[in-house]
């Protein structure tokens, strides 16, 4: 359970961070999970585009279209007493400032989101600025972005050359310089993932990225265990050792708190 009734603002992440108190995050994409992922005590609930893989069935998140990330974060947000709503922006709906104020002003007046998530570094930074001094707090979500699955050709680790990891660490520096409130990177190895959490005064959510970022982020199917198939490296199973849902959602709140997931087994080097 959570330690503080209060509903998680953009000011308690960042005392967290100060206070080295680690930060839990995890998808919801409706209201009975999200009952029970706020009861658990999880800080920050998103309603990720992830929603396109793992609700809908498709092959990539790149179909999700805002009108359903409306849909979903209205649900979700019904569930929620406590947790922090973010709600990503889908693809090619934050194709300009314009597009993206648009956007994120239905996330947040008809969907409920306290935050929006954007993927991308340098080229965000006028969008993130544009959307701050609207009074919408941001997320920037860098490392693997799955938005850009078609470029990348997949889904590979990002930053393991010395050119790429000092790009992220000056594209990290500048979204925080823009206004960002969080960053979320994903599938980077630890090493650099724990180099840009010690130089960002933002709290960084690492998945797939070690323990030394200031909080974790995970797919709830993935921590249930009901995704069928192959699973990243980083996702554990915490059914496994679990007797039920609620159990499951407590074990993982318990675990990135103690700093015990993610493990070594589920890091990139
Ligand atoms: O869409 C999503 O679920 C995400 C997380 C994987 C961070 O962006």
């Amino acid at each position: 359970m959570s330690e503080s009734k209060n509903r998680v603002t953009v000011s308690t992440l960042m005392e967290m961070k100060q206070r080295q108190q680690k930060i839990t995050v995890l998808t919801a994409y409706d209201f009975s999970f999200a009952q029970q992922i706020d009861h658990a005590g999880v800080d920050v609930v998103l309603v990720g585009d992830s929603l396109g893989m793992v609700v809908q069935g498709r092959e990539t998140t790149i179909p999700v279209t805002l009108e359903e990330m409306v849909y979903h974060a209205q649900l979700v947000e019904r569930g929620l007493k406590r947790s922090l709503l973010l709600v990503d922006l889908p693809f090619m709906s934050y194709s300009t400032t314009d597009q993206a104020l648009r956007s994120a002003g239905r996330l947040m007046k008809e969907g409920g989101a306290q935050m929006v998530k954007l993927e991308g570094g340098a080229d965000q930074v006028e969008t993130v600025a544009l959307l701050v001094s609207r009074n919408i707090p941001v997320a920037a979500h860098l490392g693997l972005q799955p938005q850009s699955v078609h470029r990348l050709g997949g889904y590979p680790v990002q930053g393991r050359q010395q050119e790429a990891a000092q790009q992220m660490v000056a594209d990290a520096l500048a979204l925080e310089q823009a206004g960002a409130s969080l960053l979320v990177l994903e599938c980077v190895p630890a090493v650099l993932a724990a180099e840009i959490t010690a130089a960002l005064k933002i709290p960084v959510i690492g998945i797939g990225a070690g323990r030394q970022c200031d909080g974790q982020v995970l797919v709830l199917y993935d921590l249930l265990g009901i995704t069928v198939g192959k699973v990243p490296r980083f996702v554990k199973n915490f059914m496994e050792e679990s007797g039920g849902i609620a159990e499951a959602l407590t074990a993982y709140v318990e675990a990135v708190r103690e700093g015990t997931f993610p493990a070594q087994q589920h890091t990139f080097v």
